[in-house]
């Protein structure tokens, strides 16, 4: 049977790790959260002391680097998303500092580190069912994805959210130097000359501004389930 794949594509605070992992969870699919790789791209050069300004060097590393991700198991089970490893070290908190943040997005303008990274997304894709999630998933990554969504919010509702969520992780950033930061953000991926954040036609447009999770999450499972079917009796 091919893979059934969900690719979504979205801005920054938009609740695409949150949708994509529930949906995952309902479908029994693998969640693949792409903008982890970039984390642990900026992750292994920071290790290795090498230069984030060498491009080279960079995608060199990640084509030798074995990134695995997994839903978590019963141990693993501390708020996470998803269990993110690298070179089998477990790195999914590692990776979700402020340094790597910055770190994720400046390597995420060069095209070598982006073709190579792309590559193992593709693979992982081609093995199961997925989930995946990021910013070119739509069209560079599986762009014959069976169901595209670009899953997006205001930006007033997207900053109140990051907002919310720092304050819980006891990090106190006024509103405005949130909005601003998430404003500077969606300006970056938006306008790298490197496949810039974008929504294209075919994608269904799951706009969460008014949506709770749970029914963001219940509406892409009704719309992948009749898909799955149609394929099915396709196949037949
Ligand atoms: O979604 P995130 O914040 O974990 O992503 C980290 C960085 O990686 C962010 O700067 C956007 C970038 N990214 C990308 O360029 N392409 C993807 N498919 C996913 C993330």
């Amino acid at each position: 049977m091919t893979p059934f794949q969900i690719a979504i594509d979205g801005p920054v605070a938009a609740g695409k790790g949150t949708v994509a992992r529930l949906v995952a969870e309902r479908l029994g699919f693998l969640y693949v959260d792409t903008g982890a790789m970039y984390r642990m791209t900026a992750y292994l050069a920071q290790q290795e002391g090498a230069s984030m300004a060498d491009e080279v060097a960079l995608a060199d590393l990640v084509e030798e680097a074995q990134m695995d991700m997994r839903n978590p198991n019963d141990e693993e089970k501390d708020g996470r998303l998803t269990t993110v490893l690298l070179n089998g070290e477990d790195v999914s908190w590692k990776i979700r500092t402020e340094e790597m943040s910055r770190g994720s997005s400046q390597v995420a303008q060069y095209p070598l580190v982006r073709q190579v990274l792309v590559s193992k997304q593709q693979r992982i894709a081609a093995q199961q069912d997925v989930v995946m999630e990021g910013r070119d998933i739509t069209y560079r990554v599986l762009p014959t994805a069976q169901l595209k969504i670009y899953l997006t919010a205001s930006d007033i509702v997207r900053a109140k959210r990051r907002h919310l969520q720092l304050q819980a992780k006891g990090q106190d950033i006024g509103f405005e130097e949130v909005y601003r930061d998430l404003l500077q953000r969606d300006h970056q991926d938006m306008t790298r000359p490197a496949d810039p954040l974008k929504q294209v036609p075919e994608a269904w447009v799951v706009d969460t501004s008014d949506l709770s999770i749970e029914q963001a999450v219940e509406m892409i499972v009704a719309k992948a389930k009749i898909l799955m079917d149609y394929a099915q009796t396709q196949q037949s």
